[in-house]
């Protein structure tokens, strides 16, 4: 039978600068791996150690995976150590992602925090791929400064697509900057949006999450169609060791993605 924990090798093809402590990188596994945006997968140091991370590259793209990391703590400061060529593992992926199916034909709201819109990423490129499917999509994206913005080198692309809409806020500008300052929820609040009809996908810092999903359903928004992207510190990532419990669910087996109506009874869901 084969072993569930082992990861697949792969090779680290080229590394991207986000930002001071956020990098991409750009890696092809030995063998193909097929995810849905919203999934996660558990990238190995190998002899160190593993840590869950969502693609943010397309979900159409299986034989080379992009991967936005943030320097956290052992791991992810391993892996911003690293060159390319290094050599890695991956294995799943792991957990439920978006149901696309279920946001055809709507506005599709977009808010991310910093770091949180590298799983967005995902989600944006699979609905720019079938973009005629949606009604309009709009993109909300909140960095602590314009220098925390990641993506900067696609943002003005994405711009540019029919049926997309971005709106960037930062909540300390500097003297270039000319978009919006304040903290992501002041730019939810969009006349152009009904929030009955729409669906909002959130992923951020747990404290972003809280007060997004509040203003959300302030407007609301219904809480069956505000997706959030939780978090936990993980170990197995295939629903065996409990370390990432939310409520009586397990955030690798049941989520990472979930509907606010079905966490909302948890103590604490953005801790
Ligand atoms: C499903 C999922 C998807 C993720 N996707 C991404 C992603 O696309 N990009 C990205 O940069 N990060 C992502 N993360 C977070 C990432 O897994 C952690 O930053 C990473 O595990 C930290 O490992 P480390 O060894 O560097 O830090 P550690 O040395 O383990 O820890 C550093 C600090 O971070 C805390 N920590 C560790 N893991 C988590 C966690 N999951 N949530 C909250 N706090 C944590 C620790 O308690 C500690 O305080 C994701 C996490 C999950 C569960
Ligand atoms: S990480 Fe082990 S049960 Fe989820």
């Amino acid at each position: 039978m084969n072993n569930p924990y082992l990861p697949i090798a792969a090779t680290i093809e080229e590394i991207i600068e986000e930002s001071a402590s956020i990098k991409t990188f750009v890696i092809r596994p030995d063998e193909e791996i097929v995810f849905e945006t919203g999934q996660f997968v558990e990238l190995t140091v190998p002899g160190v150690g593993e840590a869950p991370f969502t693609p943010s590259s397309s979900p159409s793209v299986s034989e080379r995976m992009e991967i936005t990391i943030m320097e956290a703590g052992s791991i992810t400061r391993l892996l911003h150590g690293m060159s390319p060529g290094a050599k890695v593992g991956l294995r799943g992926p792991y957990g439920v992602g978006y149901p696309l199916e279920k946001f055809r034909g709507r506005p599709v709201v977009i808010v991310g925090g910093g770091v949180g819109l590298a799983p967005l990423r995902s989600l944006l490129l699979a609905l720019m791929e079938e973009i005629q499917l949606y009604d309009t999509i709009y993109l909300k994206y909140g960095a602590k400064t314009p220098g925390d913005i990641i993506y900067r080198r696609l943002i003005p692309e994405w711009a540019e697509v029919e049926g997309l809409d971005v709106t960037l806020t930062v909540d300390g500008g500097d003297e270039d900057w000319k978009g919006n300052v304040g903290v992501v929820t002041t730019i939810l609040d969009d006349g152009r949006i009904d929030p009955a009809k729409a669906v909002a996908v959130a992923c951020g810092p747990p404290i972003m999450m809280k007060f997004a999903t509040s203003r959300l359903l302030e407007l609301g928004y219904r809480e069956d169609e505000i997706y959030l992207s939780m978090e936990r510190n993980m170990s197995c990532g295939i629903g065996k060791c409990g370390h990432c419990r939310l409520g009586e669910y397990y955030i690798c087996k049941d989520g990472p993605v979930f509907t606010w109506n079905k966490i909302k009874h948890v103590e604490e869901p953005f801790a």
